[in-house]
């Protein structure tokens, strides 16, 4: 009987669905409109998406600018999902992706915030390639769009903030990287792909522009926050990845936030949409709103009298795409009200069909797409899953050893795996995860090296009572070695929760404690968040010999913390944020955006660009069970910036003194008055493993600008350059870096205007916690005899 139902059931769906395979547009069997313009391949998109638009009535239109668009069924176009994400990972977080018997899960990599810490960019450009191969295959049988709503790159610019495990951490040129090498991994057609392609592999988004970091904190949410933010603070820091996602990873979508921004909701801010995005850094691509954010600004603040202003005011400010469903309901009314233009709708219309054009969506049988062959097979293969647990092995930070770790597994026969973290499973996916291809819980990984006793200490990371705490203790009391497996999840920090403090939940602290004390052994403490932690009760603790740092480490973070703790990998991961002690954050208000240190009302700053106070960890912190010894080989001693021709030229120039003078250090200039072209320089560093072990060397190159009047509010030190390399024991490499000094080597006026400082900088090779390496040299003007020298 249940038999039949099921054939019956199956013949249904096959009768209904002959295709059983993604529906697309301008499909040559089931529909005659194959021949429209639109679906003509020889044209170039945009005749092809004015045929198309010009063919839509008013109340078609409309349709098409939600997440969830109709389609147009007499024109052959089917309805498409446009919300996917793939944070790290196909993700079924949107309704874009399903998972079921034909493809049940997909590769699940680090949070993002432990992928950083690799320091590693070809990783991230992988990551990117595996994450679009894995969802062209998914979209291939059904299961997944073809736009994706991710990464995250926002600055992760206070330690509590919820949403930090997405994002790349507090520095904004490592974001800047991470996002570019992703968003170009997800998007090139080809490996190292030929940009001048437009054709898109996946399309990408960089999320959430912007200024957005407060979710939810003591009662102020994102969907109420204004964020104030000083025109210095923007350019270079909330602003920069967003500039450089779209001008170098060429994104072709960027998600506007819930928050408002100096008072105007970012969705519906023209400056900011079609001014900076589109104007000033030509995205190619869709704006796509957060989920709802439209609705959010007339809803929550009532930023707009109807919700047809408020659809208009979006629309006409630049916004393309709205996941929800506000512009679905109000854009007709609203244009029939006069209250926005037709040709707006069209226009945004235009930008989201342009790109599921790039994307092939219209190109007729899906099959024929240059990845139009990849299916399940193509999903968690070996290789896939090799990369997610070495993105962990990568990222894992070794906080402290005092020379016990690694442990061999010849003396260590028995440990005792205790915490709360210590079987994690679905945790170490963190947030915006999918079904991963199976798991390694660090409990399983650490079985594979020595006899194991696990208890748990507390029942969840919140650790509300001590019941557990005693049976933990005497599980240690007979160990080896103890591995302590603690920290938060997503009870404690999450979209929508940000942290209150730095400190362990609940009793961990107390657990912590009393294992210690009762092993007789070394005690290893393994913190498993996003957020950094304050460590420091730890850290005095003789018998808790190492500290490692973990992330939310992925779907095998497991055996990478095994392999690191065993000494089958040799940690190189680097610390992407400060950790700061709690008395930092007990006067500090999430909601302050200012990222300067101000004396006057005792604001401490933020980061390793402007905090000076003490910290736990300082960013780019992190051991390894070598020791490398670094030089400067080569880099300049003397740099001239040549001024643009009009200005050199000029005999009655007089903007600045030709020759470098101790008065004229601190001094000046706007870099739109510099001929940046070729304005670059080569630093190379040679690194040297002294010690016993092959591993990888994470080299951080820090500029300190000279201190200067004209500029104020400079950072202390800013990370301009960093690279990654293999160096095996007793082995040197060299580390050949770029500089260029219009983009890298500028600060930022109170006015938000770039400018280059005369006099001597620094260069600072290493995190303040290593052994650094400086390097001065002047930048100077290059006077107009050198400049006619030059020239001759
Ligand atoms: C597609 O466009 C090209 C270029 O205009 C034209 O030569 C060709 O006939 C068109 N194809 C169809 C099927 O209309
Ligand atoms: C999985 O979902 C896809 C898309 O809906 C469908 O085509 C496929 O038949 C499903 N597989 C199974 C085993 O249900
Ligand atoms: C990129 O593609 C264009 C057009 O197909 C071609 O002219 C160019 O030589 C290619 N460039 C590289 C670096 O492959
Ligand atoms: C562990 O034992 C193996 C085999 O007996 C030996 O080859 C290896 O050197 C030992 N490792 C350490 C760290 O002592
Ligand atoms: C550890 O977690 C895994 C995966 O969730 C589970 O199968 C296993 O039973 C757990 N082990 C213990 C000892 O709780
Ligand atoms: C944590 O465990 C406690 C005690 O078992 C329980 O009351 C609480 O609901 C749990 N919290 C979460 C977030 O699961
Ligand atoms: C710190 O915050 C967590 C929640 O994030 C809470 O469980 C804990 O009680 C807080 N601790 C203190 C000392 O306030
Ligand atoms: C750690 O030890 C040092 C020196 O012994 C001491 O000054 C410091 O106060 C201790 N810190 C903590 C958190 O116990
Ligand atoms: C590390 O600490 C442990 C426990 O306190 C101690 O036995 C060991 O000698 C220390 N190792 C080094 C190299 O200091
Ligand atoms: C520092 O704060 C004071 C008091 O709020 C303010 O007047 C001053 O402008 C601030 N200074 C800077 C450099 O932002
Ligand atoms: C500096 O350059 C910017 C353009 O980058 C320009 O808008 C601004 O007016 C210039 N400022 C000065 C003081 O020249
Ligand atoms: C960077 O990551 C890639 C991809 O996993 C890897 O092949 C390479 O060895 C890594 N580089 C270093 C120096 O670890």
């Amino acid at each position: 009987m249940k038999k039949h139902v099921v054939l019956a059931l199956c013949l249904l769906v096959l009768l209904m669905n002959p295709d059983s395979t993604q529906q697309y547009a301008c499909d040559k069997r089931t529909s005659k409109t194959s021949e429209f313009p639109f679906c003509n391949t020889s044209l170039p998109y945009d005749v092809r998406v004015k045929d198309l638009v010009g063919r839509l009535t008013l109340q078609e239109k409309v349709q098409q600018l939600v997440n969830k668009a109709t389609g147009v069924s007499r024109l052959g176009v089917p309805g498409y999902e446009w919300w996917s994400e793939a944070l790290h990972g196909v993700s079924n977080t949107g309704p874009g992706v399903i998972f079921n018997a034909t493809v049940p899960g997909a590769t699940s990599f680090p949070a993002v915030i432990l992928s950083a810490a690799t320091f590693n960019m070809s990783l991230w450009y992988e990551m990117g390639r595996v994450v679009s191969t894995e969802a062209r295959a998914m979209y291939n049988v059904g299961q997944a769009g073809l736009t994706y709503w991710s990464p995250n790159v926002n600055v992760f610019r206070d330690p509590r903030w919820g949403r930090g495990q997405e994002t790349p951490g507090e520095d904004p040129l490592v974001v800047s990287r991470y996002a570019v090498n992703y968003v170009r991994g997800l998007q090139e057609m080809e490996k190292d792909g030929n940009s001048s392609s437009d054709k898109l592999k996946v399309s990408s988004c960089c999320k959430h522009y912007t200024a957005y970091d407060v979710d939810n904190w003591k009662g102020i949410d994102r969907f109420h926050f204004d964020a104030k933010v000083t025109l210095q603070d923007m350019e270079d820091t909330y602003q920069s990845p967003f500039k450089s996602c779209v001008v170098e990873g060429h994104v072709s979508s960027v998600m506007c936030s819930y928050n408002r921004v100096n008072g105007v909701p970012t969705c519906a801010d023209a400056d900011l949409l079609k001014g900076v995005v589109r104007g000033q850094w030509g995205l190619d691509g869709y704006i796509v709103s957060d989920c709802d954010s439209v609705e959010v600004f007339y809803n929550s603040i009532h930023y707009t009298a109807t919700p047809e202003d408020a659809v208009a005011v979006a629309l006409k400010a630049g916004l393309d795409m709205n996941c929800g469903t506000y512009l679905g309901k109000y854009t007709e009314n609203s244009v029939k009200l006069g209250t926005v233009e037709e040709s707006v709708v069209d226009q945004a219309l235009t930008n989201n069909y342009i790109v599921l054009m790039r994307l092939g969506y219209f190109d007729g049988d899906q099959t024929q797409h240059p990845f139009g062959k990849l299916g399940p097979a193509d999903v968690c293969t070996d290789g896939n899953q090799k990369l997610a647990l070495e993105a962990a092995k990568q990222g894992i930070v070794l906080l402290e050893n005092n020379g016990t770790l690694p442990l061999s597994p010849n003396t260590t026969k028995t440990i005792a795996v205790i915490g709360p973290n210590a079987n994690a499973s679905q945790v170490m996916l963190s947030n915006y995860a999918g079904i991963p291809c199976g798991y390694i819980t660090p409990l399983q990984g650490l079985k594979k090296y020595a006899s194991v006793t696990y208890q748990p200490g507390c029942a969840n990371v919140s650790c509300s009572d001590e019941s557990l705490i005693d049976s933990a203790a005497k599980a240690a009391s007979t160990a080896d070695a103890t591995i302590l497996i603690v920290g938060l999840d997503q009870s404690i920090e999450a979209e929508g929760l940000d942290r209150v403090n730095l400190t362990l939940p609940g009793l961990q602290e107390k657990l912590v404690m009393q294992v210690a004390n009762a092993t007789p052994g070394p005690t290893i403490l393994v913190i498993m968040s996003a957020g950094p932690v304050d460590v420091s009760f730890a850290k005095n603790v003789s018998k808790i010999v190492g500290i490692l740092w973990v992330g939310y480490p992925g779907q095998s973070g497991g055996e990478a913390i095994a392999q690191v703790i065993f000494g089958h990998y040799n940690p190189g991961g680097r610390s992407p944020v400060t950790w700061y002690p709690q008395k930092y954050v007990d006067e500090l208000p999430l909601t302050d955006m200012n990222m300067r240190a101000n004396r006057t009302r005792t604001f401490p700053g933020r980061t390793y660009r402007f905090y000076t106070g003490q910290s736990i960890y300082s960013f780019g912190h992190g051991l390894s069970y070598s020791t490398y010894s670094k030089f400067v080989k080569s880099a300049p001693t003397t740099v001239s910036v040549p001024l643009k021709s009009s200005l050199m030229l000029d005999p009655h120039n007089t903007l600045l003194p030709n020759t470098i003078t101790s008065a004229t250090n601190g001094q000046a200039i706007n870099v739109s008055k510099v001929n940046c072209e070729g304005l670059q320089f080569d630093v190379e560093i040679g690194i040297k493993n002294v010690g016993t072990m092959d591993g990888s060397h994470v080299v951080l190159v820090f500029w300190k600008p000279p201190t200067s009047d004209a500029v104020k509010g400079s950072p202390n030190r800013q990370l301009i350059a960093f690279d990654r390399v293999d160096v095996k024991s007793g082995k040197a490499e060299t580390v050949k870096l770029k500089v260029d000094v219009c983009k890298d080597l500028n600060v930022v006026d109170e006015h938000g205007q770039r400018k280059l400082v005369f006099g001597q900088h620094a260069l600072v090779v290493g995190a303040s916690s290593e052994h650094q390496v400086r390097h001065h040299f002047y930048l100077k003007q290059l006077t107009t005899e050198e400049a006619m020298l030059s020239m001759y």
